[in-house]
């Protein structure tokens, strides 16, 4: 019989997902440029096997679905992409459906969605999150691109899905690229998320000379609370984890050098290109950028020393609300951006449905996101810091934000996203800056023009000798 959807590309992703699709009781068919990995599918597919149809070539493969076909692709991004659809579409008929769950650059998913519009076929770019383990038992989906598809397919998608309090984590965003650009913010956050944590492990390594069980164990407690997040989950088990083969704590072997495949950067650029600011974001980005340059950071602890002081100046409680504070700035820096990519990009991007597609399945899936929808569905175009549940929060713990920021600088160590939230709590509590400054300079060796503060009009001038004049 004919498979209901097929899969190409049996990574450590696509054969989750794979099983996970015959799981729900969809029949799937599947294939792979390395035959092999199709056989060790079957072999690890036990029950499940007789709803997976193995095929070895592509002829095989599109001609063992049913029609309309729909086709997921778990492949790398970049080209690959482009030469496996060249490959597929002349085998498949027009009202055929591929769909690139990979982490794709929104640009190339907005540029594969447009040439498909104007030849007529249908395609889906969709974010997938929540690693092997959410791909197997249930991803967030962010779904983009062709609306009548993803109907067509939405029973699928929604089944296989995380579910939270029983409603799917699969939605779709919006036309286009929209599905990939809300799967890049959301591991732009991933990445300052998991910078603030690792901060946070820092001052409590190298500040207060904890180990890393108790450090673990720390995360353990905090996990319990309003931090309560996957990401806060898993640090506590790796501070706890020990190493096989000679038993030390495994996070003291672990080179803290940090990879990092992309989605970050094209984040932070794209937040670049539409001028809205994400500093807690950029800051991470950065930091795994100079977690790369070990050599580099050796010369400078030989040329100028490491970290000198023990910091004794903090808590526990202080470290809490310090990564409660900075949690909330770096969500609200994210949805601004998704704000300012949906009117840019025509998108109308559904902020708390966002927030809900985050509750369970990604990586980034925690307590505070089940509010974050909530203040969302109250008022979607308010920076989330000003929402009513979150100023609160933000009163209640930016002051350990400043005292654990203020403390980790004043002995050295390092906390440039936590340092970044500060200063964007602060910026964003002035209503008077110093950008009048800037006004100033840009008017005198430019000709500018400055805004008045006390006249209507956009164009004056200051007293000073003009360029041009
Ligand atoms: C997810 C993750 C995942 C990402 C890895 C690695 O949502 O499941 O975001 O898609 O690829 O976390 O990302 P980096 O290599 O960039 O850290």
């Amino acid at each position: 019989m004919a498979s209901q959807i097929g899969l190409i590309g049996l990574g450590t992703m696509g054969a989750a997902l794979s099983l996970n699709i015959a799981d729900k009781g969809f029949t799937i068919s599947v294939t792979n440029r390395s035959p092999g990995r199709v056989d060790d599918l079957m072999a690890e597919a036990g029950d499940l096997a007789s709803r997976i149809t193995p095929t070895y070539d592509l002829a095989a493969f599109v001609e063992s679905l049913a029609k309309p076909r729909a086709i997921i692709l778990m492949l790398p991004a970049g080209d690959v992409i482009d030469r496996q659809m060249a490959d597929l579409r002349p085998l498949l008929d027009a009202d055929d459906l591929i769909i690139d769950a990979g982490n794709a650059n929104f640009h190339d998913t907005n540029r594969r969605a447009a040439a498909a519009v104007a030849a007529g076929e249908r395609f889906l770019g969709i974010g997938v999150s929540g690693g092997e383990e959410g791909a197997r038992h249930g991803p967030s989906i962010m779904g983009g691109g062709d609306q009548v598809a993803w109907a067509r397919v939405a029973p699928i998608l929604g089944a296989i899905s995380a579910k939270y309090q029983g409603q799917d984590c699969a939605t779709w965003m919006g036309a286009g690229g929209a599905g990939h650009f809300v799967k890049a913010v959301h591991n732009g956050i991933e990445y300052a998320d998991m910078q603030m944590i690792a901060e946070v492990y820092g001052i409590l390594r190298d500040g207060m000379g904890q180990g890393a069980a108790e450090i673990g164990a720390a995360f353990g407690e905090w996990n319990k609370g309003t931090l309560q997040s996957y990401l806060i989950e898993i640090s506590g088990e790796v501070g706890l984890a020990t190493d096989p083969e000679g038993g030390a704590p495994m996070l003291d072997i672990i080179l803290d050098k940090a990879g990092q495949k992309g989605t970050g950067r094209w984040t932070v650029i794209e937040a670049q290109h539409l001028g809205a600011p994400i500093p807690v974001i950029e800051a991470a980005v950065t930091a795994r950028n100079v977690s790369a340059m070990l050599d580099q950071r050796k010369t400078g602890e030989n040329v100028f020393g490491a970290a000198p002081e023990k910091l004794t100046a903090v808590n526990f409680d202080d470290l809490e609300g310090a990564m409660i504070a900075g949690k909330i700035m770096c969500y609200a820096q994210g949805f601004d951006l998704l704000t300012e990519a949906s009117g840019s990009f025509e998108w109308d991007l559904p902020m708390p449905d966002i927030a809900e597609v985050w509750r369970e399945g990604c990586i980034i899936r925690s307590a505070m996101l089940n509010d974050m929808a909530t203040a969302l569905g109250e008022n979607a175009s308010l920076n989330l810091m000003f929402s009513p549940f979150f100023a609160d929060l933000l009163r209640q713990h930016s002051p350990a934000l400043r005292k654990v920021v203020a403390a980790a600088m004043s002995h050295g160590l390092p906390v440039p996203a936590l340092a970044a939230a500060l200063s964007y709590y602060d910026m964003m509590r002035t209503a008077r800056g110093t950008a009048n400054m800037i006004q100033g300079q840009r008017d005198f060796f430019g000709a500018h023009g400055f805004e008045r503060t006390d006249k209507d009009g956009r164009d004056y001038h200051g007293p000073w000798a003009r360029a041009d004049g």
